[in-house]
């Protein structure tokens, strides 16, 4: 079959690499994919925030599936253009991605349906939002609704920060995306990923990661989109996964079909493993970057198959199966990044750290100029390794690191501490 993964990033790149190891792949194209995904795909130039465009672009070329990778196309519709013109999609709604497109309304679902989750009040109103946290009386976070490039959310120590937070948002510090603002408790704990693929009612667990989002070593500096991860989290016990099956992600699937808006695709939980018990933080309606990364490689049957499964509807036919490695990504970021950064340094040693054991290089910002690569992004490579254990996974990784030449870039060296401690 011919199948199109609309994208460019890291988790773009591992969708394409699983997909294109498929028996039932006939041909793959990524829009606009990258400098890497260009060995497992056909990359094509389509404007994928023209949902039109991109129906007729499918039609053309007899796409029998679609994949689509980040948020913004899913809120905006992308899926619904498909499935109305006929053409299988794997991904929610409009109305149903709402449940990462609004985070009052994911509050209001885990409100009306008894799912864990923060303590949290609504406003547009700056003196009635100042009011709750002066009530509250504790530390609280500031969240925009919409969508803000993850950027919307503020971690608030005192009082004074949360009042400023609350004042800029509504100022339209994030735009349309800030007219309403979510003011909610400052939960403390672990925090893991989870992952679940739906259909309806439908839930077949994806497995669970953690990330690193600050962009210095020992989780310091400002945040990123993720410097690095691994899967499994270990600080997800069989017991604690089960309960999050059964107190968040099932009763959401089933929430989202009686609200009218049945999901289909991956649910990535945000969670916090409080001290009474998991608690939903946010809901992204995707795959993660770099989690993505991290859980294909981990992934022994057929990612196209069970893509497939999801948008069909017959999850409970998959014969999910998983390899017991652990699998890491490090990030490599240009210099600079999260802040201003170079673009087009050349990239060496590709692939002489492909060819390490157990490794994968993922590509995000790169682009392929003859037969060099260049750094084209913030985020340009996703460097992975399976291993027995985090240890190995880690040791591997960077040995893959130190075998790429991009002195114009950067990682953390740290990535995966916490697994290789437990
Ligand atoms: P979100 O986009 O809502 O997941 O928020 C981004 C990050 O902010 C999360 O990954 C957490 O690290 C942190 N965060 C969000 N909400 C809370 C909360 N209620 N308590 C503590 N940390 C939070
Ligand atoms: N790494 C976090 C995300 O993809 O949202």
């Amino acid at each position: 079959m011919n199948v199109l993964v609309v994208g460019s990033g890291g988790r773009e790149h591992a969708l394409c690499w699983g997909i294109a190891a498929s028996p039932l792949l006939e041909k793959l194209y990524c829009a606009p994919g990258n400098g890497g995904i260009a060995a497992d795909a056909e990359c094509v130039s389509l404007d994928t925030a023209n949902n039109d465009a991109v129906v007729r672009w499918c039609r053309t070329n007899k796409i029998e599936l679609v994949v689509v990778g980040p948020e913004v196309p899913l809120v905006a519709g992308l899926v619904d253009a498909l499935r109305d013109a006929g053409i299988p999609a794997f991904g929610p709604t409009a109305k149903a991605a709402i449940l990462e497109g609004s985070k009052a309304f994911m509050k209001d679902l885990c409100a009306k349906y008894d799912i864990p989750t923060a303590a949290y009040g609504r406003f547009r109103d700056a003196s009635a939002a100042k009011d709750y946290v002066r009530k509250a009386g504790t530390r609280v976070v500031v969240k925009a609704d919409g969508l803000a490039a993850g950027k919307g959310v503020r971690m608030c120590e005192t009082a004074a920060e949360a009042e400023a937070a609350i004042d800029a948002m509504l100022a339209g510090e994030f735009g349309a995306a800030g007219t309403e603002i979510v003011v909610e408790e400052y939960l403390t704990g672990e925090e893991v990923s989870y992952f679940a693929l739906v259909h309806g009612e439908q839930v077949l667990p994806f497995g669970s990661a953690q990330d690193h989002k600050r962009v210095g070593d020992g989780d310091t500096g400002p945040n990123t989109g993720g410097m690095g991860a691994y899967s499994p989290a270990p600080a997800l016990t069989p017991a604690l996964e089960a309960q999050v099956l059964e107190t968040i992600i099932r009763p959401t699937a089933k929430a989202m079909v009686r609200e009218g808006r049945p999901f289909t695709g991956v649910l990535f939980a945000g969670l916090m493993l409080t001290a009474t018990g998991p608690k939903l933080l946010e809901y992204n309606v995707r795959f993660g970057d770099p989690e993505c990364q991290v859980l294909v490689p981990r992934l022994k049957s057929d990612l196209l198959t069970v893509l497939m499964a999801a948008q069909q509807g017959i999850l409970n036919k998959v014969d999910m199966r998983w390899y017991t490695d652990t699998a890491l990504c490090i990030v490599m970021a240009a210099k600079g990044y999260p802040g201003a950064y170079a673009k087009s340094s050349p990239i060496g040693g590709l692939e002489a750290a492909a060819k390490l054991p157990g490794v994968t290089v993922f590509h995000a910002g790169t682009t392929k100029d003859g037969a060099t690569i260049r750094a084209n992004g913030g985020r340009v490579l996703g460097v992975t390794a399976l291993g027995k254990d985090a240890r190995e996974a880690q040791a591997r990784a960077y040995a893959a690191v130190d075998a790429i030449q991009w002195p114009e870039g950067f990682c953390r060296r740290d990535i995966g501490w916490r697994a290789v401690l437990a």
